[in-house]
């Protein structure tokens, strides 16, 4: 068996890559549970696939089949409502854990230098899932796949000049019609999700390439040629790691330490998630809304359109702007300053625990105000919702800038050159 895995190794650097990349992976020992949700991310984004296969097997992408061919999964399919479900609830679990993710990097500063990259990878991911998303939306064809095409679709057609045309372009027709639903089909299943694996894989790569940050954001320290020429790895000779110190100190393998805690996440995960999956699947009409339990009808408006719960602070970013295309740059400008956090912040302390009280606070109130949004880009239209999406519409950009100011000159505490014991 060993002269078998040793041929094979001289070819093909199977155990190599996987010590590298996960078993002997150098994780800093102080890891906490917000370094799950790369694990969980994971996790959810190999669930999508798998059950997207599945359901692709008896889904019918046209206008004439598609909404009947979900009730078919749904009602005559054995276990087809568990995968679809698994499927949608999985969409909604994927920005939940995408979100804690997001934010863990925003409070322990892992976008600051060497790791601008792999947030920028993490940004290009996340614009990725929201297209797949939305696209997903689409297919079963109800009221709210329909309407919330039209909405995203013709946001398109506020760009001066070309918008009209690239609209029609993007739908493949002069309506949103069977052919729109054909097309995104065909990047949902395929396109999108290839691109989306390409980037993760690429977000392993730049992570550990300059290794994991830290609830303490120190980088790891090494004892320079401490250790045998036999033993060195690739960590060793590492720029970030040519201090004093001893590697040894501050890291722990990944197998089984961070293994280890990972399965705890996942099985709180897969409690929360079954919990969900066969007592909620709706979840009150926030993960399946309930005006796509009716067939699309290009001549029924619904009383209220919104999209799906993890779109919605930036819908009402949109929303916020009285003018189109200002509206639409808003939105847009929301995402592109969030891909700029690197360098909006010039502190050069990386942890939120050793940084100064304004930035906790700007933090906490930034999660807050997301919400917020999240909540007014969600329910029905009201006077008050306007004035105070356009607050919070101020407030979210007003982070960045405020981060972009205090950053250059803050007060922050002594970080303490290892990892506390
Ligand atoms: C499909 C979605 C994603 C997957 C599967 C994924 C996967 C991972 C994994 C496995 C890790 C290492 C474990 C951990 O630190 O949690 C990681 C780290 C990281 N990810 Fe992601 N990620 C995703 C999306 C994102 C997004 C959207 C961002 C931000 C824009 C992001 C930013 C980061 C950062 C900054 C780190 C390093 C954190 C640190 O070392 O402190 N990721 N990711």
């Amino acid at each position: 068996m060993n002269a078998f895995l040793g041929w094979i190794e001289e070819r093909i650097p199977m155990m190599r890559v996987a010590n590298m990349h996960a078993l002997q992976y150098p994780a800093p020992k102080n890891m906490n549970f917000w370094y799950v949700f790369g694990f969980l991310a994971t996790i959810v984004l190999v669930n999508q696939i798998v059950t997207g296969i599945w359901l692709t097997m008896n889904f019918v992408p046209s206008s004439e089949g598609a909404f009947a061919s979900v009730e078919y999964i749904m009602r005559e399919i054995d276990y087809g409502w568990i995968i679809r479900y698994m499927h949608s609830t999985g969409a909604s679990a994927f920005f939940i854990v995408v979100y804690l993710h997001m934010f863990r990097g925003m409070i322990y500063g892992s976008y600051q230098k060497p790791r601008e990259l792999l947030w920028v990878f993490g940004m290009f991911i996340y614009l990725a899932l929201m297209a797949e998303a939305f696209m997903g939306y689409v297919l079963p064809w109800g009221q709210m796949s329909y309407w919330g095409a039209q909405v995203i679709v013709s946001l398109f057609g506020a760009i001066p000049v070309v918008g009209p045309d690239l609209v029609i372009w993007l739908q493949g027709d002069y309506v949103i019609s069977g052919a729109t639903l054909n097309r995104f089909f065909a990047l949902h299943v395929i396109a999108l999700p290839l691109v989306i694996v390409i980037l993760v894989f690429l977000h392993i790569i730049a992570l550990h390439e300059v290794g994991s940050n830290n609830p303490d954001g120190i980088a790891i320290k090494h004892k320079k040629g401490s250790l045998p020429e036999s033993e060195k790895t690739k960590y060793e000779i590492h720029e970030y790691y040519t201090s004093k110190y001893d590697i040894a100190d501050d890291v722990l393998p990944f197998f089984p330490h961070i293994v280890l805690k990972d399965l705890v996440a996942f099985c709180v995960f897969l409690a929360l998630f079954t919990y969900v999956l066969f007592f909620a699947p709706e979840m009150g009409g926030k993960f399946l809304e309930h005006p796509n339990f009716e067939i699309a009808n290009p001549l029924k408006t619904p009383e209220h359109i919104f999209p799906v719960w993890y779109f919605t602070p930036f819908y009402a970013i949109l929303k916020a702007v009285p003018d189109k295309l200002f509206g639409v740059l808003a939105m847009f400008g929301a995402i592109a300053a969030l891909f700029a956090l690197p360098w909006l912040d010039r502190g050069r302390v990386k942890s939120w625990r050793y940084r100064c009280g304004l930035h906790k606070v700007n933090l906490i109130v930034f999660a807050i105000v997301f919400i917020f949004l999240g909540y007014l880009g969600g329910t029905p239209q009201e006077n008050w919702k306007i004035i105070a999406s356009q607050i919070a519409t101020v407030m979210y950009f007003g982070f960045f800038v405020a981060l972009f100011l205090y950053s250059k000159n803050e007060k922050t505490k002594p970080v303490p050159e290892r990892i506390p014991k």
